[in-house]
């Protein structure tokens, strides 16, 4: 069976950006590969690069487990499992790191973007970071990896390494492809559209937390920052923040760009903003039902029990396999 893979960070809350660039995505790709498995965890190793509460990052991880499955993934042909819980992304990570180039490495624009933003203990694990994720992927076979526009140069790297390692000792990964949707691959914060939406972002005004009430959710939006033209259109560079605000609607529906410029080409920015709030209001709202009836349930639990002991079969024998092929460890008979 072929797999599909990705991940998310339990660190800060859920946004409208990771919704549309990633876990929307993964819903949809569920119906239209019919075939594939789906591993899908919460990066919590990917977290801690950075630092974190341990209280508050147990409890990111669990809500974010509730929001992925109340977004309507389904549980057939889905692993859902926590990161750490499966031993062998942490040895995959350290086998990886002997292959991988501190030049690449050096080149990560997210790196570089983190490390600025942090004057003081940059972490050596915030630059090694790419080299887990690739194990992520390869420990799977993923054949295709769905993520938002950041990570690309990531999965160029997780690419890179696939190949490099095949070449040296014969074929040992699939090479995955990343699946980057065509409308949503980049949301803006509402305040500064020209920055991404992010978890890390100090400014709530730019943010909508799938968990926020209709009341905030209006607010937000209607407080977005427009321009004086006056005309709902699709110009990135020019008008900012209503492209950002039309990319929301229409992935939130997913419609194309110009269709939903047609829908709004008369209307004024105060009704637009109430069509943008309404539809936002709208989707999120069976989301946060199944989401609070979840998170009290011990059906997460035994979803989460599941997809760690299948993560683990699958990942333990590549993690094996691999340093089979690296000459670690000795080469003992399974004992009967
Ligand atoms: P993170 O929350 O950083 O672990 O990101 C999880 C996924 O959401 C990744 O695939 C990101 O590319 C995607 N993502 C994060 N922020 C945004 C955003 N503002 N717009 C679109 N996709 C995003
Ligand atoms: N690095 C990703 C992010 O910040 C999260 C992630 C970790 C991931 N491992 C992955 C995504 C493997 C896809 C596949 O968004």
């Amino acid at each position: 069976m072929k797999h599909i893979v990705s991940g998310i960070k339990p660190s800060g809350d859920l946004n409208l950006g990771t919704y549309l660039g990633a876990i929307k995505n993964f819903v949809s790709l569920q119906e239209r590969f019919s075939e594939h498995h789906f591993f899908l965890f919460i990066a919590d190793l990917h977290a801690i690069t950075v630092a974190q509460d341990p209280q508050k990052l147990r409890q990111a991880t669990k809500n974010l487990a509730a929001l992925y499955l109340a977004c309507g993934l389904q549980e057939e042909r889905l692993s859902l499992f926590v990161q750490s819980e499966v031993a062998a992304h942490t040895q995959m990570n350290y086998y990886l790191q002997c292959f991988a180039y501190m030049g690449e490495l050096e080149r990560m624009t997210q790196f570089k973007d983190k490390a600025q933003k942090q004057e003081t203990g940059v972490s050596s694990a915030l630059f090694t970071y790419p080299v887990l994720m690739a194990g992520d992927i390869l420990l799977y076979d993923a054949e295709y990896v769905p993520v938002g526009d950041d990570q690309k140069q990531h999965l160029e790297l997780t690419r890179d390494l696939a190949t490099r390692m095949n070449n040296r000792f014969g074929e040992l990964f699939v090479v995955p492809k990343p699946l980057i949707p065509k409308v949503g691959a980049r949301i803006m914060g509402l305040q500064n559209p020209t920055k991404k939406m992010s978890k890390s972002d100090t400014n709530v005004k730019d943010i909508i937390y799938l968990l926020d009430p209709p009341n905030i959710i209006e607010k937000r939006i209607k407080s977005a920052v427009t321009d004086s033209e006056g005309t709902v259109r699709f110009d990135p560079q020019n008008k900012p923040g209503i492209s950002n605000l039309l990319t929301i609607y229409a992935a939130l529906e997913s419609l194309s760009i110009e269709d939903t410029q047609a829908r709004f080409e008369s209307t004024s920015y105060a009704d637009f903003k109430q069509a943008v709030a309404d539809k936002i209001i709208e989707h999120l709202k069976p989301i946060q039902a199944r989401y609070h009836e979840l998170i009290g349930s011990s059906t997460l639990d035994d979803i989460l029990n599941r997809g760690r002991d299948d993560a683990s079969k699958i990942a333990n024998k590549k993690a094996q396999t691999l340093a089979k092929r690296l000459g670690l460890g000795r080469n003992i008979k399974p004992s009967r």
